[in-house]
C-alpha cells in the first residue's frame, strides 16, 4: 500500500494514499488526530475530500464534466428525466425503466390540497427560494414514512422530483396574484412546468417546443456537480439521519445563496446594471479588480474550474441560439459578451484563472423564456434536484458513514474567571 509520510515535531508518521478512478490521489488522514494529536486545517474545505463519490467526475484544469462517465456535452440534449434517472440510480434507463419512472413522475405532480393554504400565509414579495426551501420541509408531515425502507425512499425521491417544479409554478402564480394551473400528465417534465407557470385558465396555452427544449437542457446541465456547497449541505443534514425532504429543504437554502445558485439572479440584475449606465464594461472590470469595491464579476470565477466551466461554454451558444430561434433581441447579451471579452484579456482575470460559470449566460436564456429574475435561483433547484437525491441517497446506501461532525482549531479565550 502505498503512504505518505509526515514529519510533526521530529516524530514520522504514514498516512496512507489511495487513488480515486480517474487518477485523483488522496491522502487518507482520517487516523490523523488519533495518531499524531493534530487535525487537518482547511477552511472553504478547498483541499478536503469529504467523501468518496461515484457520480460525478471534474476536472477544473481541463474543463471536463461527467456524470456517471458521460460527458456533459452528451448529456446536454438528452430528456431529463433520464438524466435524473442516471444520476440517482447510475445508469440510463432501459425502455421499461423510462416509462415506469416517467409515469410515476408524472402521477405524483400534484400536491395535498391543504398545502395550497400555505402559499396564502408568506409575504406577496416573498423570495420564492424560501418558499421553496419550506414547502419542501413542509412535505415531510405529509409523507413521514420510514426512511430506511428502500421503496419508502424511491417513492420519496419519485415524490419529490414531481412536486418541487408544481411548487415552484404555485409560488410564481401566488406572487402575481393568478391562478394554479394544475399538472397535466401528458406532457414532458420541462412543458408540464411551463404550462403551470405561463398558462391561464382563460384561454388555452401552448408550449413552445423551442423554450420546452432549452429548458430541457438548462436542467440538464445543472443537474449535479460534486460537493458543492449545497450538496455538501444536502449529504451533511442528511448524515445526522435527517430525512429526504428536510435534507433537501437545508441544500435549497444553502443554494440561495449569491455565491452559490443566487448568483444566476445577480448576474442579470448585474447586466442590467451596467446597461442603465451607459454600458461602461471597463468600469465594471475595474470595480471587480479592486478589492476595496466589495464587488465582484458576478457569474466569474470557479472554486473547482481554472478553465472554462464547460456548462458555460455549452449555455454561451444556446444564449445566442435560443434568442435568435425565439426572434428575441436582448441588448444584455451583447453586454455580457462584451464584459466576458474584456474581462477574458485582463491579466487580474487571467493571472486568476476566473471564466465564465454556468451562471453567467443562464439568466439570459431564462429572461427569454419570460421567468422572472427572481425565479432564476429556484430554476437552479429545479435543475440541481437529481443532483440532490443521488447524493442523499448514496450518502444513505453506505453503511460505513458516520454522522458529518469537523474538527475546529479554536483560537479565542483561554480558561479565565469572572471573579
Ligand atoms: N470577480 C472578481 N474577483 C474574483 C471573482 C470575481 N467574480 N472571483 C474570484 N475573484 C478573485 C478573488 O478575489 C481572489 O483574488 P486574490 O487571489 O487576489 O485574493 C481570487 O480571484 C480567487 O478567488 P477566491 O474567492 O479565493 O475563490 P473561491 O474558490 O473561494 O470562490 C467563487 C469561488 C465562485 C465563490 C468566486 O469566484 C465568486 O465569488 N464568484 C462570483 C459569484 C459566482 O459567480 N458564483 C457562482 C459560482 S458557479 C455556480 C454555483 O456554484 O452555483
Amino acid at each position: 500500500m502505498e503512504t505518505a509520510k509526515l514529519t510533526l515535531r521530529g516524530q514520522d508518521y504514514e498516512l496512507p494514499v489511495f487513488e480515486g478512478s480517474e487518477g485523483e490521489v488522496a491522502l487518507d488522514v482520517r487516523n490523523l488526530r488519533a495518531k499524531t494529536g493534530a487535525v487537518a486545517y482547511d477552511p472553504g474545505f478547498g483541499n478536503t475530500g469529504s467523501c468518496s463519490s461515484a457520480i460525478t467526475f471534474i476536472d477544473g484544469e481541463q474543463g471536463i464534466l461527467r456524470y456517471r462517465g458521460y460527458p456533459i456535452e452528451e448529456i446536454a440534449d438528452r430528456r431529463f428525466s433520464e438524466v435524473a434517472y442516471l444520476l440517482i440510480y447510475g445508469e440510463l434507463p432501459t425502455a421499461e425503466q423510462q416509462a415506469a419512472w416517467s409515469k410515476g413522475l408524472t402521477y405524483h405532480t400534484l400536491i395535498h390540497e391543504d398545502m395550497k393554504k400555505f402559499f396564502e400565509g408568506y409575504a406577496t414579495k416573498g423570495h420564492p427560494m424560501a418558499i421553496l426551501s419550506s414547502m419542501v420541509a413542509s412535505l415531510s408531515t405529509y409523507y413521514p414514512g420510514n426512511d430506511d425502507s428502500p421503496e419508502i425512499v424511491n417513492l420519496n425521491i419519485l415524490r419529490l422530483m414531481a412536486k418541487l417544479k408544481t411548487i415552484a409554478a404555485f409560488a410564481y402564480k401566488k406572487s402575481i396574484g393568478q391562478a394554479f394551473i394544475y399538472p397535466r400528465n401528458d406532457l414532458s417534465y420541462s412543458a408540464n412546468f411551463l404550462r403551470m407557470m405561463f398558462a391561464v385558465p382563460a384561454e388555452p396555452y401552448e408550449v413552445n417546443p423551442k423554450v420546452e427544449r432549452a429548458l430541457n437542457m438548462l436542467l440538464n446541465l445543472h443537474a449535479d456537480h460534486e460537493q458543492n456547497c449545497s450538496t455538501s449541505t444536502v449529504r451533511m443534514v442528511a448524515s445526522s439521519g435527517a430525512n429526504l425532504f428536510a435534507s433537501i429543504a437545508a441544500g435549497i437554502c444553502a443554494l440561495w445563496g449569491p455565491l452559490h445558485g443566487g448568483a444566476n439572479q445577480q448576474v442579470i440584475e448585474m447586466l442590467e446594471h451596467i446597461e442603465a449606465d451607459g454600458r461602461n464594461y471597463k468600469k465594471y472590470v475595474d470595480m471587480a479588480k479592486d478589492k476595496s469595491s466589495g464587488f465582484k464579476l458576478m457569474g466569474f470565477g470557479h472554486r473547482v474550474y481554472k478553465n472554462f466551466d464547460p456548462r458555460a461554454k455549452i449555455l454561451r451558444e444556446a444564449a445566442q441560439d435560443v434568442l435568435a430561434e425565439m426572434g428575441i433581441d436582448d441588448p444584455l447579451l451583447e453586454i455580457a459578451q462584451r464584459l466576458e471579452e474584456v474581462a477574458l484579456h485582463d491579466p487580474f482575470f487571467v493571472e486568476r484563472k476566473l471564466y465564465p460559470n454556468v451562471d453567467f449566460y443562464s439568466g439570459i436564456i431564462y429572461r427569454a423564456m419570460g421567468i422572472p429574475t427572481d425565479m432564476f435561483t429556484v430554476m437552479f433547484a429545479l435543475g440541481r434536484l437529481p443532483g440532490w437525491l443521488a447524493h442523499w441517497k448514496e450518502l444513505r446506501d453506505d453503511e460505513s458513514g458516520r454522522i458529518h461532525r469537523p474538527r475546529q482549531v479554536y483560537t479565542g479565550a483561554t480558561e479565565r474567571h469572572s471573579g
